[in-house]
């Protein structure tokens, strides 16, 4: 973990109170903390850094870190890396998804956060406008990723052609780019280990039907976005999952009476300030639809409709 998200970072057990946590810096290598721990004074919460990764998931949700399924396979590993960098891999099947996410990025004097980062796409293109950049994500393979990759500036990996034949593929970054001020930690949507207001831009894309708690992780965005001369930039599918969240929780699709049957329509209305759910409302400035790809192996590909909106604070 860089040496400069530690000024960033509040605990996320104490979200209330916005306690800053005290840092003990083991081993670092010039401003990069390679292993060592950050405690809350307040509620006495431990939250390591190993390997460089920093760990702000709140206690009880610690043991996501144990999971070695879904999101923390070799197998989603390659789809994931193959949706986020195909364009630069020259891929004849490449999608412009993240061209089109990204083309809502405007220079600001201030930080962007993306939330469900992945393997660090999102957070490398919001580099070229924001001055830090930081990408959380609960899979410690994906963070893991993204954080050698920044530092490599270089993608090297194993993709899936069937089975356990893969091929080797990579890409090495333009050499101007910069990635000193870009971070990635594993952290939880739910407890965003941010103070109130500390961001100019943030994005979650492909997330809100991933969560336990669609309406929190939105509530979460409110709190860490700024009040002026702000932008959120959303993007879901809308496919609601009953092992992911309660149809109860679902934000459309589930017949309550407060919402759109589309889940669109819902964000839209959650937006421009109902529900106080975005307090300021967001001013929509642009929309559409995004042909997303996830390529599973050669011959298996998951093709998505991502619905965005961006939305700003003047
Ligand atoms: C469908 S993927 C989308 C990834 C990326 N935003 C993209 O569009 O390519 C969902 C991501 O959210 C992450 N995720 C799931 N639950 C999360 C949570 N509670 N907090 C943070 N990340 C989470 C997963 O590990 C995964 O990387």
């Amino acid at each position: 973990m860089k040496k400069w998200v530690h000024e960033q970072l509040i605990c996320p057990q104490c979200l209330e109170k916005a306690v800053p946590l005290d840092l003990t810096v083991r081993e670092a290598v010039a401003e990069d903390i390679i292993a060592g721990e950050m405690t809350c004074p307040d509620c006495g919460g431990r939250f390591p850094i190993q390997q460089g990764i920093a760990v702000l998931l709140p206690e009880k949700t610690r043991t996501i870190l144990d999971d070695r399924g879904g999101y923390n396979t070799p197998a989603m590993l390659s789809a994931y890396l193959w949706s986020h960098f195909c364009d630069f891999l020259g891929d004849p099947k490449a999608t412009d998804a993240y061209r089109v996410w990204s083309k809502s990025f405007q220079p600001t004097d201030g930080d962007a956060l993306d939330v469900g980062c992945a393997v660090g796409r999102i957070s490398f293109e919001l580099a070229a406008t924001h001055h830090h950049v930081i990408g959380l994500d609960t899979s410690i393979a994906f963070i893991r990723k993204a954080r050698e990759i920044l530092s490599r500036k270089r993608l090297d990996f194993d993709l899936i052609v069937e089975g356990h034949v893969t091929e080797a593929r990579g890409f090495t970054f333009d050499a101007t780019r910069d990635f000193d001020h870009v971070d990635f930690i594993v952290a939880d949507a739910l407890a965003l280990p941010f103070r109130r207001r500390a961001f100019a831009t943030v994005a979650a894309i492909n997330l809100l039907e991933k969560v336990p708690d669609p309406l929190k992780h939105l509530t979460e965005i409110n709190r860490v976005l700024r009040e002026q001369t702000a932008m959120f930039l959303f993007s879901d599918p809308f496919s609601w999952d009953e092992a992911v969240s309660p149809p109860e929780r679902w934000l459309s699709g589930n017949g309550n009476p407060q919402y759109s049957p589309r889940g669109i329509d819902t964000l839209r209305r959650l937006f421009s300030g109902e529900y106080e759910v975005f307090n300021p409302p967001l001013a929509i400035c642009d929309d559409g639809d995004v042909s997303w790809k996830i390529r599973k192996t050669a011959n298996l590909w998951e093709h998505i409709t991502s619905q965005y909106l961006v939305g700003r604070r003047e």
